[in-house]
């Protein structure tokens, strides 16, 4: 065995937000996107808070490294060392599943790998269930429901790494259930406002702390309209303080989060009021700013190309003044994470804010005129950062901004 002290992530739907998301917290220096579903990070597991990760699907520690993307080979290695590992594994019947990604193989394959290493071990005197391979991957559903993300499970991680094949382990899985109960049990829920998924606003708030700060943060929410940033902000440990223009906004707020307390047993330290982010003056009880803002109209087609028009306008010029008005208030290096629409005109082809627009002398209110630097991910471009469905108009797109 090598490599015990590295950590593996499957990224979730949209790779590009997961790897900002870890590089941001992790600093970019010791990760490594593995193909375009995968990253290695050079951090002992144990010292990794899977739980606050909205953008990674699965976590595991890297067994070994082979220097070949043979099947023949992989079998051969896992064969011939597997029924070993499985003697450090605690007492009793193992069930084994098998996750394949970038390999050249067929399901069929991996079951009959997955026969071949079950036989093995029950050489040794332990019976093993193997949990059968419709697809190349187990999802994250059958790794919870055959616990393999418990003591006597193991799922295998097979990830091609150029000409090698990382072989993995997994830890812990995304936990569904979890992300269901807070983003539907919520007593206060507003689909006029759309709402943000907990995965998403947990990437929003990572993108706005450091490495450094990530535990400490305290995060401003100055468009916060059923709470999710601050519950999830919260849930993190960190301190969180929404404003919102709309009264009952900020009361679901409230009542959101006194759920979050009461039903999730969770208590942190919060805040709500009623405030314009173009002009409010907050308090200055926060470090760092994550957020969605407004979007504009919710579009559930392409408008004709004057509303769409009128609509990018009225909302770039909302986002404007607050970046004006925050921007006052912050010291300089404030770190923010804004979520603002990006509409999509052709399948995969965005109409992007005027505001980000480069400096020039037509773009006054480019973000380097309003007093920002965009961040450069070392991992990701900065235009991948768009969480969207082929089927959606409005896409967020994460802008993860420093005050100059
Ligand atoms: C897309 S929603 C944000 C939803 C939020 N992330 C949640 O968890 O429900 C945008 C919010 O911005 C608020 N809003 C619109 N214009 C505003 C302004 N000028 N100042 C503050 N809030 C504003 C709206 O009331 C709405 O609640």
């Amino acid at each position: 065995m090598q490599n015990v002290s590295t950590s593996l992530f499957i990224l979730g739907r949209q790779p590009a937000l997961g790897l900002a998301e870890l590089e941001s917290l992790y600093g970019a220096a010791g990760l490594r996107p593995v193909g375009r579903e995968a990253a290695l990070l050079d951090t002992d597991p144990a010292a990794v808070d899977f739980d606050r990760l909205g953008g990674a699907i699965k976590f595991g520690r890297v067994l070994t490294t082979l220097p070949s993307v043979d099947w023949r080979d992989i079998e051969k290695y896992l064969t011939g060392s597997l029924p070993k590992l499985a003697e450090d594994l605690p007492e009793g019947k193992l069930t084994l599943g098998m996750s394949v990604y970038n390999l050249r193989v067929s399901p069929a394959a991996i079951q009959a790998l997955g026969l071949t290493l079950k036989k093995s071990i029950r050489k040794s005197g332990r019976s093993v269930r193997l949990v059968p391979n419709k697809e190349l991957e187990l999802n994250t559903a059958q790794v919870l429901h055959n616990n393999l993300d418990r003591d006597n499970g193991w799922e295998l991680l097979l990830v091609r790494d150029g000409s090698q094949t990382i072989i993995g382990q997994t830890l812990r899985v995304q936990d569904i259930e979890s992300y269901t109960i807070r983003d539907r049990e919520r007593p206060k829920r507003d689909a006029r406002v759309g709402m943000l998924p907990p995965k998403l606003a947990q990437i929003i708030i990572n993108l706005a702390v450091s490495d450094q700060d990530k535990s400490q943060a305290a995060i401003l929410d100055p468009f916060c309209g059923t709470g999710v940033v601050l519950q999830e902000a919260g849930l993190m440990g960190l301190s969180t303080y929404g404003t919102d223009l709309d009264e009952r906004m900020v009361r679901y707020t409230r009542d959101n989060i006194n759920w979050v307390n009461d039903y999730l047993r969770v208590s942190f330290q919060w805040k709500a009021d009623v405030g314009d982010a173009t002009t409010f003056v907050w308090d200055p009880i926060f470090n760092a700013v994550a957020c969605e803002t407004y979007l504009g109209r919710p579009f559930t087609a392409l408008p004709n190309p004057e509303v769409l028009h009128q609509t990018v306008s009225e909302v770039n010029l909302i986002i404007k003044k607050f970046l004006k008005n925050i921007g006052s208030q912050v010291s300089s290096g404030t770190r923010m994470c804004v979520a603002v629409p990006a509409w999509q005109v052709r399948p995969g082809q965005f109409k992007h804010l005027p505001l980000l627009a480069g400096p020039s002398a037509t773009n006054l209110d480019s973000l380097g005129e309003l007093g920002y630097n965009r961040t450069i991910f070392e991992h990701v471009s900065s235009r991948d950062l768009l969480y969207y469905r082929a089927d959606q108009v409005v896409a967020r797109e994460l802008l993860v901004l420093i005050k100059k």
